[in-house]
């Protein structure tokens, strides 16, 4: 059967990025609904590994963001993914920047997001991963937690231990999100002594959740793109000594040197997509160095081939993650990732 999806994509982005979206999440789960999903896709090539004590059907995840509220998981799960990560949410729903904040770079195939963590917070997110847990899931579910607009840094451990509180028995994995250029001062978090101060009180937590739910569910950090080879050192140095279980390497980039002179590149936000791929390689390569092989290693931003998987593994990845690719390419990159895997 052709590809469906180039079709479908060229009506989708006649609408504002945004809208296209919403409509594309909408009608995948519409058509898991319907059975339809798992044709779209194909029999998805069988990798399983298991990785941080969970059983992974394949390396290829769909990264937070996409689906934050978790509306399409199984849809997703249905396309191939062999994990899906939901979020970032924040312990209260908040409406995220003013419209408009996601743009296309076409020619890139890159996107440009300002969306500041628009979620309907902790609880509705939990009630939600509730029901769908009532039947297994075919896959790996990580939750993506950030914090809110309105708390600072200061207090921003308060709100990953909501976060935590709320969905730790829901989730396979949790991720902790400091990378997102679209909350104020959140990066900042970065920097080794906030850093520890924001990671002692987490590791804590999961132990204390460990016995009370008698269920280790893994802790990893999500980091930026944009850090120097000194604080890739003092990250790794920290997440070895407190036993983080993985880290994600990376989210979006602040730099617009690859995609100068698009009309759109100098709106705020982070860019992503094939413009990234060789500095989020870069910074995979620089953690794993450090980390040798440690902790786990999930590799996203600029996914978009299997020349780029392949890259991202010999670098030391152990998990793959997509999000704009699949924006782009539709369900056929699934399967043409793991095709050659
Ligand atoms: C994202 N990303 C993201 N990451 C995250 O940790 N929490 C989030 O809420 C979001 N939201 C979000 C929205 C949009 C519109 C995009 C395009 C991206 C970042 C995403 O998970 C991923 O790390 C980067 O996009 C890099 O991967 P790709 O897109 O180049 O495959």
């Amino acid at each position: 059967m052709r590809d469906p999806y180039p079709l479908l994509r060229s009506l989708l982005f006649q609408l504002p990025p945004e809208m296209a979206h919403g409509l594309g999440l909408h009608s995948l789960r519409l058509s898991e609904a319907c059975g339809l999903a798992g044709l779209l896709a194909g029999p998805p090539a069988p990798r399983p590994l298991t990785r941080m004590g969970l059983y992974f059907p394949n390396p290829l995840g769909v990264a937070a963001g996409l689906d934050k509220d978790g509306i399409a998981v199984r849809a997703l799960f249905a396309l191939g993914f062999g994990s899906v990560e939901v979020g970032t949410v924040t312990p209260r729903p908040q409406p995220g920047n003013p419209a408009p904040r996601l743009f296309r770079l076409k020619p890139h195939q890159a996107l440009i997001n300002r969306m500041g963590f628009n979620n309907a917070g902790a609880d509705a997110l939990a009630r939600r991963l509730e029901a769908l847990r009532r039947q297994p899931l075919p896959g790996v579910l990580g939750v993506n937690l950030g914090r809110n607009k309105s708390t600072s840094n200061e207090d921003a451990a308060s709100d990953y231990l909501a976060g935590m509180d709320f969905l730790y028995p829901l989730a396979d994995y949790l991720a902790v999100n400091i990378s997102s250029p679209n909350t104020p001062g959140l990066r900042e978090l970065q920097a080794a002594s906030a850093l520890r101060a924001l990671l002692e009180p987490l590791k804590e937590a999961q132990s204390r959740l460990a016995t009370r739910h008698a269920r280790y569910v893994p802790l990893v950090l999500k980091v930026a793109p944009d850090l120097e080879a000194a604080e890739i050192q003092e990250i790794s140095e920290l997440l070895l000594q407190l036993e983080l279980d993985g880290l994600i390497a990376t989210n979006t980039t602040r730099s617009r040197t690859e995609v100068a002179g698009h009309a759109h590149a100098a709106e705020e936000g982070g860019l992503s997509g094939r413009p990234l791929e060789a500095r989020s390689l870069d910074v995979l390569r620089q953690f794993s160095r450090q980390l040798e092989g440690r902790i786990c290693l999930i590799a996203a931003g600029g996914l978009h081939d299997a020349a780029g998987v392949r890259a991202r593994l010999d670098a030391g990845a152990d998990l793959l993650q997509v999000y704009t690719a699949f924006i782009y390419q539709g369900p056929a990159l699934v399967r043409r990732i793991l095709a050659d895997l």
